[in-house]
């Protein structure tokens, strides 16, 4: 494409957000009575057993992670958009930071009661896994990094020790049917599933 072309096409804009559409998550972490904290996340990549999260060094996520390094990483699918968005104007932290509470923030401690979803015991983490959530995650925490060009929030390196899948998307005993699963997507602060499949990779397998 001419430059040209290119200026008719694009502009400059300076976007208050970067959501561009990656699947929400609902972490487990453990609070300090030994109850289980649940935030929502939308900042998380998977390549191998790897999964990095980007988590808000004010929220009640990143205390427990740094108390406790385990967390499950349950991944809705698109029918549990509002259970999501039930726990969003909450933290698990006691003390509302300012600016969380100023844009409408408060306190819930119960956040299985409040986003009417259910704990499951894990096989080797002390987080409890998310019964409703078609895949869930149990991994350890490796690595805490705050990043010194933007302290307010951290990327958290943890690996996945178990994988949990609800049956009706198991195909072929250790895959996941991708014409079954859709992710939940964070589309700038919009929920959305997946269309109707474009193709596939030379290298799936299903
Ligand atoms: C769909 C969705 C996606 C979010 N993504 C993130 C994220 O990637 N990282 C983050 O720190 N907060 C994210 N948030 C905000 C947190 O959920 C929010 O700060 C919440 O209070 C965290 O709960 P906690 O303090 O109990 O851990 C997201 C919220 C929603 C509803």
């Amino acid at each position: 494409m001419d430059d040209m072309n290119h200026a008719l096409k694009s502009e400059l804009i300076k976007p208050s957000i970067l959501y561009y559409g990656t699947p929400v998550v609902l972490l487990s972490t453990l609070n300090e009575d030994g109850t289980v904290n649940i935030s929502p996340l939308s900042s998380s990549w998977a390549l191998g057993d790897c999964i990095i999260l980007g988590i808000g060094i004010g929220g009640k996520a990143f205390e427990n992670i740094e108390r406790h390094p385990e967390c499950v990483i349950n991944i809705p699918g698109p029918s549990l958009w509002e259970n999501v968005e039930k726990l969003a104007p909450y933290t698990g932290k006691t003390n509302v930071p300012d600016y969380k509470r100023s844009i409408g923030y408060s306190y819930q401690k119960d956040k299985y009661g409040i986003s009417e979803l259910t704990p499951a015991r894990s096989v080797t983490v002390k987080p409890t896994r998310i019964m409703e959530c078609p895949i869930q995650v149990e991994a350890v925490v490796k690595h805490i990094r705050i990043p010194e060009h933007s302290p307010n929030f951290a990327i958290i390196e943890t690996k996945a020790v178990h994988v949990h899948a609800h049956k009706e998307i198991i195909i072929e005993g250790n895959h996941i049917d991708p014409q079954k699963w859709s992710p939940l997507i964070y589309n700038f602060r919009h929920y959305f599933g997946l269309g109707k499949e474009l193709g596939k990779s030379f290298r799936a397998t299903t």
